[in-house]
């Protein structure tokens, strides 16, 4: 890890413009050299989380530390943080070493240390021998990586990132993320990453926060969120999921006519079951959720499929490969594997 890597501390954070209060009483810790996602639908308060870190917007209420520092009161340019944005910002008239170079030129730096210097950004984003190309003869992926180099030329303590592949077309938004996942390991600059994409967020983080309406619903690793979803918003947010109506007696949960052996630390009564499609299980009979196979399409590497039940339709996925065991229209009994089966309290 970076050795000069600070923790970032957001402590009891509410921001209210006018009416409207953006933000709700936020604490949150970004361990040193870490990854963290903000994840949440349009409006719920990520941007405006990113820009408090930065500088560019005070909080009404609380407190922002980087290490030990409280910066809630210090001006932007003396945070030395720095903030990706979809569109990158390049200048389109300067070639990328002029692009690289911009934020020592503004601050005077002598020329053989700014040759140094861009020599060791392009070579930690991979942009060697693209130095005297102009900005606008580049690709998406490689006009993000100037933008990162421009960035990280600037040695920041902490690197902001707000949906920053949004205007990447889907296939190479998938190798950018994978390149600034790589890349932020290898530097361990303490990082804020916001998306309203559950995929790149669970792709990149190392700690995913999924935000609704100015609140923190839960924080967790993406594994951690997708097995154990506190909250049916998160279920539903990170990944696919079946909800459905039941009960617990601590011991096992019980569906429509289907009781299963299960523990989970939870009040006793009635519950939302929550099963990821993954985890369901047909079989033409035996225990299990009585149903009728509604629909079955064979997508190559999996195929999906849904059942009809007495409690809904459930949502399946399994390998494409693999046998079915029922076609539609024919009888079936559903069972749950328990690693996809999370109980939500009703
Ligand atoms: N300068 C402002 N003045 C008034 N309201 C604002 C201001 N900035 C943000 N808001 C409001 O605060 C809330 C949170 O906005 P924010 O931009 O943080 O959302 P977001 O999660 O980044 O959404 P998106 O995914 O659409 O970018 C919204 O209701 C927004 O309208
Ligand atoms: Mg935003």
């Amino acid at each position: 890890m970076n050795q000069t890597a600070v923790p970032v501390r957001l402590e009891n954070i509410v921001k209210r413009f006018g009416a409207v209060t953006a933000v709700e009483t936020v604490s949150l810790e970004l361990p040193a050299g870490k990854l963290v996602t903000l994840l949440g639908p349009s409006g719920c308060g990520k941007t405006t989380i990113l820009r408090m870190v930065a500088g560019l917007e005070r909080p009404t209420e609380g407190k922002i530390f980087f290490g030990s520092d409280d910066v809630t009161q210090l001006p932007a340019y003396l945070r030395d943080v720095t903030m990706m944005f979809q569109s990158y910002a390049l200048f389109p008239h300067m070639n990328v070493f002029e692009n690289i170079a911009y934020g020592l030129r503004v601050t005077k730096r002598p020329n053989d240390e700014i040759r140094e210097r861009v020599a060791g950004v392009v070579a930690q984003v991979g942009l060697q021998n693209l130095e005297q190309r102009a900005v606008q003869a580049l690709s998406g992926g490689q006009q993000q990586r100037v933008a990162l180099a421009r960035s990280l030329i600037m040695q920041p303590r902490v690197l902001l990132f707000d949906e920053p592949l949004s205007n990447l077309d889907a296939k190479l938004r998938k190798r950018v993320r994978e390149e600034i996942r790589e890349l932020q390991q290898k530097l361990g600059i303490t990082s804020l990453y916001v998306t309203h994409d559950q995929e790149e967020a669970m792709a990149i983080s190392d700690l995913v926060v999924v935000m609704k309406s100015g609140i923190i619903e839960q924080k967790g690793a993406p594994r951690e969120l997708y097995q154990a979803p506190v909250t049916r918003f998160v279920a539903d947010f990170i990944g696919r999921a079946n909800f459905l109506s039941g009960t617990y007696n601590g011991s096992s949960a019980t569906v429509g006519n289907y009781s299963f052996a299960f523990a989970q630390p939870i009040q006793h009564g009635n519950v939302t079951v929550m099963v990821r499609p993954e985890s369901l299980r047909v079989a033409k009979d035996g225990i299990g959720l009585e149903g009728k196979m509604h629909s079955v399409a064979f997508l190559g590497t999996t195929t999906e499929y849904t059942v009809d039940t007495a409690a809904g339709q459930l949502e399946g996925v399994m390998a494409g490969d693999a046998p079915l065991l029922a076609k539609v229209g024919e009888p079936v009994r559903v069972q749950f594997a328990n690693e996809g089966v999370y109980l939500i309290q009703a």
